[in-house]
């Protein structure tokens, strides 16, 4: 029997990035899920931005562009993205896991 519930979803590879002169700090860097769960990845931020993106690269390379936030809360099915400017920082939150979110996971300001 296939038990999938303890198949490991693999890496969630995040990277640190830096983009117009503001750094970008990113965390976790390297996380292992189980299919399923939850998590929650977070970029803090040195200065106050106006906007923040949301990227996924897959293992492919092909990078897809999750969220795009200026402010609040946008959810996107099993993904949802919170920015806050004022404290400098946004959370990517995804919920249940699949073997497909097994990516690499990038935000930029
Ligand atoms: C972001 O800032 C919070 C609050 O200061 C801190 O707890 C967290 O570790 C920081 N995360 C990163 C990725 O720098
Ligand atoms: C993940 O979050 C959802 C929605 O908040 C919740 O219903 C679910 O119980 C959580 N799952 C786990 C494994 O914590």
């Amino acid at each position: 029997m296939k038990r999938w519930w303890e198949a490991l979803l693999g890496l969630l590879w995040v990277q640190v990035c830096w983009v117009k002169a503001v750094k970008v700090e990113q965390s976790p860097s390297v996380l292992n899920l189980q299919e399923g769960a939850n998590c929650t990845l977070r970029c803090n931020f040195s200065a106050t931005v106006k906007t923040l993106q949301w990227f996924q690269q897959n293992p492919g390379g092909s990078l897809i562009r999750l969220f795009f936030i200026a402010s609040g809360m946008k959810q996107n099915e099993r993904l949802s993205s919170t920015m806050n400017s004022k404290e400098r920082y946004s959370t990517l939150h995804i919920t249940a896991s699949q073997l497909e979110d097994a990516a690499t996971y990038l935000c930029a300001v």
